[in-house]
């Protein structure tokens, strides 16, 4: 077996949303997205090539085998590698998350990033960042965003190459913004990502939110280079219920929220009334992600926790997704 590459990377959270995705295999999303990287919610992934006669992917999530339907992605993931390569062999997987499994925090944007890097060494592909972020993205859109750290924009493109993230700023640019995670609840999302893609383009809100981007993406950018807690959050607020409208009106319609969903939501909103600078963004599930100063984390994470009744983690930006 050949040596082992072990790769860490990030989870993000976006500011403007990725929802809704150009028919096909290859993960183009339809509109532009901008995340931050994130520090604490990672994952180390290892990938070792197996002898030529193994006959399939060995691969370990969290210590156990992973679901049918997890294992099924990856194996796919990793044929698109092999075939990138031009390479056969199987490759052992093993991957571990710092944050605990199934705890709803989505996993697969620093899971196929830190699988990207990995295996994208282990086949000796030589990648630079832009073509190790197309890479992720043909596992998890998002991932494509975990491969750069710090602030980051994934352009959309109708074709493999032209979409792909690259930095705004650096990890280090503003120390003073948090993104605290309500973790409301912890069951697994009953419609996946990949399904609300595809539904996004049977929504009749869908055009509206995409005319809207290129001016609340403008704002978002200006927020995060002037370091403008108050542009950036009203306008990721403003993209997070923008995209939920579109779950609302697909066909079927998608509901991700639950009923701690709209307290933490309330509970935000009450804190900013008192002029604690505080703003939600909401993922394709329940739980509530708020961006504050770090003077604020500890009376805001507190009050989420009292009036909502759950546990809440701190993060904020952290590096892109590297060989460690
Ligand atoms: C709502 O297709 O990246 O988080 O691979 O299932 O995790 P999974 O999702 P992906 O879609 C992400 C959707 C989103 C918004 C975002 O992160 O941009």
């Amino acid at each position: 077996m050949a040596s082992n590459v072990i790769a860490r990377a990030g989870a993000n959270i976006a500011f403007i949303k990725y929802w809704g995705n150009r028919p096909g295999a290859d993960n183009l999303p339809l509109n532009l997205s901008i995340s931050m990287t994130l520090f604490a919610c990672v994952t180390t992934t290892a990938a070792a090539l197996l002898d030529e006669n193994a006959s399939g992917d060995e691969i370990r999530l969290d210590g156990a085998p992973p679901g049918e339907k997890s294992a099924g992605r990856i194996c796919l993931f990793l044929d698109r590698v092999r075939r990138i390569a031009g390479r056969k062999e199987r490759a052992r997987v093993t991957s571990q998350n710092s944050f605990p499994t199934g705890c709803g925090i989505a996993s697969s944007a620093s899971g196929f990033a830190a699988l990207a890097v990995a295996a994208s060494a282990a086949y000796g592909i030589r990648a630079d960042a832009a073509e190790l972020s197309r890479i992720a993205r043909l596992g998890s859109g998002s991932a494509a965003r975990s491969v750069p750290g710090g602030f980051v924009e994934l352009h959309p493109g109708s074709a493999h190459e032209e979409s792909f993230a690259e930095p705004i700023a650096p990890e280090t640019h503003w120390p003073e913004l948090c993104d605290l995670i309500a973790l409301v609840s912890r069951e697994e999302k009953p419609v996946s990502s990949a399904e609300g893609h595809r539904l996004a383009r049977t929504s009749e809100a869908l055009a509206g939110r995409l005319a809207a981007i290129p001016d609340r993406a403008g704002r978002v950018r200006q927020g995060i280079l002037r370091r403008d807690l108050a542009l950036l959050g009203e306008a990721a607020e403003e993209d997070a219920l923008s995209m939920h409208a579109v779950m609302l009106t697909s066909r079927p319609p998608l509901i991700y929220w639950s009923a701690g969903t709209l307290e933490a939501m309330r509970a935000v909103y009450g804190l900013r009334k008192r002029g604690i600078e505080a703003y939600f963004t909401i993922d394709a599930g329940p739980n509530v992600h708020v961006l504050t100063r770090k003077k604020d984390a500890v009376r805001v994470a507190d009050e989420i926790a009292r009036e909502v009744g759950c546990e809440v983690l701190t993060d904020h930006a952290g590096p892109g997704a590297r060989i460690v």
